[in-house]
C-alpha cells in the first residue's frame, strides 16, 4: 500500500466506528488507538492503526509530536449570517427582561431581520466569514448554516445566496438549511405568508439546490403546529430534509410533529418532558442540543443526561446567532454539554461527530475510517478528555480537512 501521507506521532486516535446515529449507551462507545498512524492517500483514509503495524510506504510523513487526533467536529446548528447586533436586548435582559418579552415586543430576532434587511449581500459576507473562520479554528469542519433573517422570499433566497458565496471561500464544508424563522406580525397575514413559502419560497430553493434542508420554529412566539406541518410538507414534497427548533420555552406539539414526520433533528429541547424523551428515544429523529442557548439565556439546559439514558442520539451544535448563543466555539459547545447537559466526554464527543453528521443527513463523515475523507484535528495536548474539559483557551491544534492541514 502507497499513501501520498502518513500521519504519525498520535498518542491516541479517537473515533466513533461504523455510520448511523448512535442511541443511549452506544454513544459511549470510542475507540482509542494508543501510538497510531493514519495512512492519505488523495484526501481520503487508507489505513489507520497502531504506528508499528504500518508496513506501506509514505511519499511523506508529518509527526503530530504525540498528541491526540479526533474527527473534524460536525456543527449541526448555526444561524452564522446575520448584519447588526443584539447588545441592547442584552442589557434588557440583563436588567431582568426575558427573550420571549424581548421579542414579543417587536425586538429580538425582529431586530436582527431589520438590521440584515439594511445590509448588502457583501456586507453580510465579510460579517460572516470571521465566524466560520472562528468555528473552524475551535474544530469544526462541517457547519450547518441557516438562513431566517430575511423574512421576506426574496431576501431569504438572498440570505441563501450568501452562504453559497460563503461555501465557496472557506475550506469547510458547508450545509445550507432554509428557516422559516418569525411569522408576520399581524396575524392576519400569517396563511398568505405560510402559503407564499410553500408555493415560492420552497420550490425555487429546491430549484435551485440553494438549500438541503428547511426548519421551521414551533413555539409560541412563532409558528404553531398546523403552520410548521404545511412547510414541512412542502419541504418534503420538493426533496428537501426537514428538521425543527422546537421545545425552546413552550411545549406546543412541536417535538411530536417532528417525530410523527421524520425529521431529521428536532433541536433545542429545554423544555422537553419525561414523555417527550420516551418518543425520541424510539424514534430515528437525532435529539439536538444546544448549551450556549440555556447559559447566555439563563434558561434550563436541555435534558441531555435523560435524553442518552432514555435510548436517544443527541448531536450538539453551537448555535450561533447574535440573540440566544453567541458562541463561536464547536470544542466549547461540547465543554458546555459536559457541564450544562450532563453528558460524559465520550457522549459528548460522539454528539459533536457521528451523531452530528447525522443530525444533517451525512453518513460520509464525522468518523475517523478507511474510505472516508481525511478531516482530522490533532488537539495541543496527548489526552483526547482536554477536548472538552477546556474552557476558555482552544484544544485544537491543528484543522485537516481532506488530507491538508489549513
Ligand atoms: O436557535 N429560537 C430561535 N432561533 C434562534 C435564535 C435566533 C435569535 O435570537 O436571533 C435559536 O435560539
Ligand atoms: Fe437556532
Amino acid at each position: 500500500m502507497t499513501a501520498d501521507l502518513l500521519i504519525t506521532g498520535i498518542s491516541q486516535l479517537v473515533t466513533a466506528k461504523g455510520s448511523g446515529a448512535k442511541h443511549g449507551p452506544a454513544m459511549r462507545e470510542l475507540h482509542v488507538t494508543e501510538r497510531a498512524a493514519i495512512a492519505i492517500c488523495n484526501r481520503g483514509i487508507i489505513w489507520t492503526g497502531k504506528e508499528r503495524d504500518w508496513s506501506g510506504e509514505a511519499l511523506a510523513s508529518v509527526d503530530v509530536g504525540d498528541r491526540a487526533v479526533v474527527p473534524g467536529l460536525i456543527d449541526p446548528h448555526t444561524h452564522a449570517v446575520w448584519a447588526g447586533n443584539r447588545l441592547a436586548d442584552f442589557d434588557a435582559r440583563t436588567s431582568g427582561k426575558t427573550y420571549e418579552a424581548i421579542l414579543a415586543a417587536g425586538g429580538g430576532i425582529r431586530r436582527t431581520i431589520r438590521a440584515t434587511a439594511a445590509a448588502t449581500k457583501d456586507e453580510l459576507l465579510s460579517l460572516a466569514e470571521p465566524r466560520i473562520r472562528a468555528l473552524l479554528q475551535s474544530g469544526a469542519t462541517t457547519v450547518e448554516v441557516k438562513s431566517g433573517y430575511g423574512f421576506t422570499p426574496a431576501t431569504e433566497i438572498a440570505m441563501l445566496e450568501v452562504i453559497q458565496a460563503l461555501a465557496a471561500r472557506t475550506p469547510a464544508r458547508l450545509l445550507p438549511t432554509l428557516l422559516i424563522h418569525i411569522p408576520p406580525a399581524s396575524s392576519e397575514d400569517r396563511p398568505r405568508y405560510i402559503t407564499e413559502i410553500c408555493t415560492e419560497l420552497i420550490p425555487e430553493v429546491a430549484r435551485r439546490q440553494l438549500a438541503t434542508a428547511v426548519d421551521i420554529f414551533v413555539e409560541k412566539e412563532a409558528f404553531h403546529v398546523d403552520e410548521a406541518t404545511l412547510v414541512l410538507q412542502s419541504a418534503k414534497q420538493h426533496n428537501l430534509a426537514v428538521k425543527l427548533h422546537t421545545e425552546q420555552f413552550q411545549c406546543i406539539g412541536g417535538l411530536e410533529l417532528g417525530v410523527r414526520m421524520g425529521v431529521l433533528s428536532v433541536d433545542h429541547l429545554e423544555t422537553c418532558g419525561p414523555e417527550q424523551l420516551a418518543m425520541l428515544a424510539a424514534s430515528s429523529t437525532i435529539a439536538t442540543i444546544l448549551p450556549g442557548v440555556s447559559l447566555h439565556l439563563g434558561i434550563p439546559a436541555a435534558p441531555g443526561r435523560q435524553l442518552v439514558d432514555a435510548g436517544a442520539a443527541v448531536a450538539v451544535g453551537t448555535d450561533l446567532n447574535p440573540g440566544s448563543s453567541p458562541l463561536f466555539s464547536a470544542a466549547a459547545a461540547l465543554a458546555l454539554a459536559v457541564r450544562l447537559n450532563g453528558l460524559t466526554a465520550q457522549e459528548a464527543l460522539v454528539a459533536g461527530t457521528v451523531n452530528a453528521a447525522c443530525a444533517l443527513g451525512l453518513a460520509d463523515t464525522g468518523r475517523l475510517e478507511v474510505g472516508l475523507q481525511a478531516d482530522f484535528l490533532v488537539l495541543e495536548g496527548s489526552d483526547w478528555r482536554e477536548l472538552v474539559y477546556t474552557l476558555g483557551g482552544n484544544p485544537v491544534r491543528e484543522v485537516w480537512i481532506r488530507g491538508e492541514r489549513l
